[in-house]
């Protein structure tokens, strides 16, 4: 247990530390990849090159630094933080060295205002917080690895199949390399993919969603192509599209994330993906379908026009295992070909009317997933329509952050 003296130094450290947080963390990242390369290995690259990691650990060490006193309350952000860890091989040992160099970020950007003291709390507290990650995460290796078909550490699994989607999204049907079975996951949660892309010097790792239905005997997951393939933004998923193909190796973890849908309670579902935040809700979905066929489900799935909708005939199949599914297509700017076909229910954006009028239901669980902008507008729409905050899921793509959608 921290004693008072130190809660209070942490406390009263946390207002300087709000202003100075995102340019401690940029300079512990500097000095802790000079000094550990290898960690280049476990980081995403492109996350580091944007700052969008650093603004998260910020944010995580500060909130964690104001609820020292009470951490239970954080367990929640801590365990979806871990979840990422366990996926990406974060290792109890890797702690100290954190905790070393974001010491040591402290005291080089507060210089003098760094005392021996606030040092002495600040490493009492990381050692608090740490301990708190390194006990959730041992549970969470060990959950993986006795589950049926699971595994603790990267595996090979072998690309079956490659299929285009839409005009920017492929799927890859993925299975174990030594011919284990496939461990079932729970409808929402990801995998991490490493592959070492020719001609870079580090190992590359992302995490995607599984995109198919627990229980079969593939994985499977979506992959958008993200921008141009000489951008950072694009690297992997054009790696992925370009250069993987059938029969190539990919090494995975096994899935991970709290973004999951309950099928132990029959709620009517209402599932909101803009773009290629289709592929957990997908998933769920499909779940439903085999286990759960009686339960109320409305997919809505807005894309910019029809040849970037993927899973348009995943989805219509659905009608014929769901006795109570309502699916509607909504289209920002249809093509001319869509406007023949008249296969959408929406042209624009989805707003709080369009939303009252088509899906609104007050017991229903809400389910969404998609870009920041996307998340934002439909989260918005439903607390103005009144929906909980305990009705409402959501995930977007890239470290969490912030909504900020009260
Ligand atoms: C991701 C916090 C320790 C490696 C994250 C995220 C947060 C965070 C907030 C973003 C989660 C998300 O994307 O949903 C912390 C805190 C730590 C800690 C508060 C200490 C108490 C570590 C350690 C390592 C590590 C020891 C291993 C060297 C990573 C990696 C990611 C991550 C690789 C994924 C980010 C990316 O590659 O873009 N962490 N972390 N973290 N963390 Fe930690």
């Amino acid at each position: 247990m921290l004693s008072q003296k130190t809660i209070d130094i942490i406390k009263s450290t946390v207002p300087v530390l709000e202003v100075k947080g995102t340019e401690i963390t940029k300079v512990f990242y500097k000095n802790l990849f000079t000094n550990h390369p290898e960690l280049l290995n476990v980081f995403n690259h492109t996350n580091q090159q944007q700052g969008r990691q650093q603004t998260a650990l910020a944010n995580t060490v500060l909130a964690a630094a104001q609820n020292i006193d009470k951490l239970a309350t954080i367990i929640p952000v801590v365990k979806q933080i871990a979840q990422k860890h366990r996926s990406l091989q974060v290792k109890p040992e890797h702690y100290p060295i954190v905790g070393q160099h974001l010491l040591g970020a402290i005291k080089e950007v507060l210089g003098d205002a760094a005392t021996d003291e606030i040092l002495g709390a600040w490493a009492e507290a990381y050692g608090v917080i740490a301990q708190v990650f390194i006990d959730i995460e041992k549970e969470m290796y060990e959950e993986a690895s006795s589950q049926e078909g699971g595994w603790s550490e990267f595996k090979e699994f072998k690309v079956i199949e490659k299929v285009e989607e839409s005009d920017v999204i492929t799927s890859f049907y993925l299975v174990p390399k030594d011919g284990s079975s496939v461990p079932t996951f729970l409808p929402g949660q990801y995998i991490t993919v490493r592959s070492q892309i020719p001609g870079e010097e580090y190992l590359s790792n992302r995490q995607y969603s599984l995109s198919d239905a627990s229980g079969k005997n593939h994985f499977r997951i979506s992959v958008k192509r993200e921008a141009e393939e000489n951008q950072p933004l694009g690297k992997f998923s054009n790696y992925l599209h370009n250069q993987v193909n059938v029969g190539d190796t990919l090494e995975i973890t096994a899935p991970a994330g709290e973004f999951t849908l309950n099928t132990e309670i029959d709620s009517d579902v209402v599932f909101l993906s803009g773009g290629v935040g289709i592929t957990p809700l997908i998933s769920m979905a499909k779940s439903i379908a085999s286990i759960q066929p009686n339960r109320q489900v409305s997919f809505i799935s807005a894309s910019r026009n029809g040849k970037l909708q993927a899973f348009e005939n995943e989805l219509n199949q659905l009608k014929e295992q769901l006795t109570n599914y309502d699916l509607s297509f909504v289209y920002e700017n249809p093509s001319e070909e869509d406007l023949q076909n008249n296969n959408f229910k929406k042209q624009g954006y989805i707003d709080a009317e369009w939303l009252n009028k088509n899906v609104k239901s007050d017991n229903a669980d809400y389910y969404v997933c998609g870009p920041v902008p996307f998340l934002k507008a439909i989260i918005t729409s439903l607390k103005g329509l009144g929906i909980k905050d305990r009705q409402i899921h959501f995930e977007f793509f890239g470290p969490a952050m912030n909504l900020d959608t009260e």
